[in-house]
């Protein structure tokens, strides 16, 4: 449903000699929310397999269309919807703010923003793109301790008070820009479980939150809780319970500068729907919620910032084998040393290290391939039994030799135009996607394998 009504104090009085009669602006406001309404695409409700084969069914590779034959996504947001309510199920204390870097993808963050979810952001876009979804200010924390000036006047404007620092500078600089800011400490803990080990970058080590409460004291500052981050990728559940116990000491240090808190941000580090062994979210969530509970009392909010939580597993990403190249190992001519390394295929993908699997560089990810069409048969989630698998590497289309998705992989003998598919896809992989040596993101195609997730859009 399209709302047109407009009240007189929403008819923004425009600088301009001629001004716009009321329905003009009636039938742009219209317009806008239509074209907004015409862009949101397609939400499937086939299964992943289904939306697979029907996408290369409708590939003709004798066509034209180049685009046809591009990598592509397919995202189950009812993967999304099961995670929410698994978290809601487990954790039922904490309020989860999606951080938004892991994949800001617009139908993720709609069927979250309608489920009632916060959003972590760590930039002005991010805040703004939230907020224009009509998510209210008071379900965002701007959960970067170092801000850009004119980002802190941006989240002033817009009564985004939530944010997080680490160092008595941003403290000044919030002073400035946004002295009503509610302030959360982010304190450092032991992130050496974990794959992204943040606290590299950021978290003030204990023995430096004295100074920096009696600072914002000084400043007459809000600080109203802690935050910590326990790694990206975390490994050990334990890490939750021992940050849980370090913020709990802050939270009795605040009182010494006349602060009550009552707040506290267990951050990210969550593990992703398909991590079935070692740390598991049901192992997080007994260590961390039991832990919350004994510590703190129910007047004291506890949200988290979880990521590749909700997007990890629902997303799957489909890449055609583009090119083969063989290796001659009997042949006279000198191998390139390098090559004679090389399993005896080398294959070629039309997404890479450049693309989706900036994930391998940046999130220390291993992304192994699965045959998903070969010789025209349709192979995905099945064991492939019929031939003996050799060693290949697999390679993005780019012309830089970084750009490797897999040195050493068990496949059969594929074919140019064969296809090639990567499961739990869907943290922090198109997020930092770049369009090096021209080559587009890959497109994402939607379905929901819970049909209640219609309902949200
Ligand atoms: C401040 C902050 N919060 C939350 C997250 C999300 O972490 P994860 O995806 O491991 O849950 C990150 C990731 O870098 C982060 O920097």
């Amino acid at each position: 449903m399209i709302d047109i009504s407009l009240q007189q104090d929403q008819y923004e009085v425009v600088p301009t000699l001629v001004q716009p009669t009321l329905v003009e602006v009636l039938k742009s406001r219209v317009k806008a929310e239509m074209t907004r309404e015409a862009q949101l695409p397609e939400v499937h409700t086939e299964s992943i397999d289904q939306m697979l084969r029907a996408h290369l069914a409708s590939f003709n590779p004798e066509s034209e269309d180049a685009e046809a034959e591009n990598a592509f996504y397919v995202a189950d947001l009812g993967e999304v919807y099961r995670q929410h309510l698994r978290w809601k199920a487990l954790l039922p204390r904490i309020e989860p703010f999606f951080a938004m870097k892991c994949n800001p993808d617009p139908m993720v963050m709609r069927l979250l923003a309608s489920l009632g979810a916060g959003f972590d952001c760590a930039s002005k876009n991010e805040i703004q793109s939230v907020l224009e979804m009509g998510v209210d200010p008071t379900r965002i924390i701007y959960a970067n301790p170092c801000k850009q000036n004119s980002f802190v006047k941006y989240a002033y404007a817009n009564n985004v008070r939530m944010m997080t620092f680490d160092n008595a500078e941003e403290l000044h600089k919030i002073k400035r820009f946004h002295p009503t800011a509610q302030l959360v400490l982010r304190i450092l803990t032991d992130d050496s479980k974990s794959l992204c080990k943040l606290g590299l970058k950021f978290g003030a080590p204990l023995d430096t939150t004295a100074f920096l409460l009696r600072t914002a004291q000084e400043l007459g500052l809000d600080v109203i809780g802690v935050s910590f981050h326990v790694g990206s990728g975390c490994f050990d559940a334990n890490a939750f319970g021992e940050a849980v116990i370090r913020a709990r000491r802050v939270f009795d240090q605040a009182k010494d500068y006349g602060f009550d808190f009552k707040f506290l941000d267990v951050g990210g580090g969550f593990p992703s729907a398909h991590i079935t062994e070692g740390i598991t979210f049901e192992k997080v969530a007994t260590i961390l919620g039991s832990t919350v509970d004994a510590l703190f009392g129910p007047d004291v909010r506890v949200i988290a910032e979880p990521g590749r939580y909700y997007v990890g597993s629902a997303f799957t990403l489909a890449t055609q084998v583009i090119a083969r190249r063989t290796i001659l190992r009997n042949e006279t001519e000198a191998l390139v040393a390098a090559q004679s390394e090389h399993p005896a295929h080398m294959y070629y993908i039309n997404d890479g290290m450049y693309g989706s699997f900036n994930c391998i560089m940046f999130d220390h990810q291993a992304c192994e391939p699965k045959v998903l069409l070969k010789d025209g048969g349709y192979t995905y989630q099945q064991r492939l039994t019929s031939e003996p698998h050799g060693w290949a590497s697999v390679w993005g289309p780019t012309c830089d030799s970084i750009d490797c998705v897999s040195p050493k992989s068990s496949l059969p003998l594929m074919e140019t135009g064969d296809w090639l598919y990567f499961d739990n896809m869907g943290a922090y992989t198109i997020t930092a996607a770049s369009q090096f040596n021209g080559f587009r993101r890959s497109e994402i195609l939607y379905t929901t394998t819970e049909p209640e997730v219609s309902l949200h859009f």
